[in-house]
């Protein structure tokens, strides 16, 4: 049975729509059903990145308007899906760049004293792949994520990671187990 989900938002950060990340996201979806469903292909996307202008500290908005759907999405939803390939132990620059530009929460917090500056309580999950073997690069992806989500009224309950894809054939059985299992835990 699927888990229901009322209001999700998938940021997708791979440039293949059939490569290794799009699978994790694939199988992730056959066991969730989502009522409202918003999409950021960041790349597809390619937001401007935050040029720290200030604008923030002073309006409780951006001063670039590309981001305004994503800014309803995190006010709306009940799951965040972030879906990732690895490059460089950190986030491809599109997503870096939606993830910096949430820098306009941290200024409503410290400069606009709203506690929190989005009250809708929400849950994220991330789905990663990366070419060799090893955690190190999603353990910096989760410490990213985990900044922001202090901010942002969001908890990261769980990281799936898909290694080893220079060399990879199949998608190991353990990977749907492991994203079942996140499934479950919210
Ligand atoms: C610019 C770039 C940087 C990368 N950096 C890493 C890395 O730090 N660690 C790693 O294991 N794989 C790295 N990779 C490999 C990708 O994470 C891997 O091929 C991934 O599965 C690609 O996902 P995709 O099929 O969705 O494009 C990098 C690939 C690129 C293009």
């Amino acid at each position: 049975m699927k888990k229901e989900v009322n209001s999700a938002c998938i940021f997708f950060s791979s440039p293949h729509r059939e490569g290794h990340t799009h699978k994790l996201l694939d199988i992730f979806m056959e066991h969730v059903k989502v009522s409202e469903l918003g999409i950021v292909d960041c790349y597809e996307r390619n937001v401007n990145p935050c040029i720290d202008c200030g604008y923030c500290k002073v309006h409780r908005a951006c001063v670039f308007s590309d981001m305004d759907d994503i800014d309803r999405y995190l006010k709306k939803a009940d799951l965040l899906i972030f879906v990732s390939p690895v490059y460089n132990f950190s986030f491809p620059a599109p997503m870096k760049a939606v993830l910096d530009r949430m820098q306009r929460y941290f200024c409503a917090r410290f400069y606009g004293n709203l506690r929190p500056p989005i009250d809708k309580r929400k849950k994220a999950v991330l789905l990663a792949s990366c070419g060799s073997k090893g955690t190190f690069g999603i353990k910096i992806m989760e410490a990213q994520l985990n900044k922001i989500f202090t901010i942002i009224n969001c908890s990261l309950i769980g990281s799936v990671l898909l290694e080893g894809t220079d060399t990879l054939g199949e998608i190991p059985k353990n990977i749907e187990a492991n994203i079942k299992e996140l499934v479950n835990n919210f």
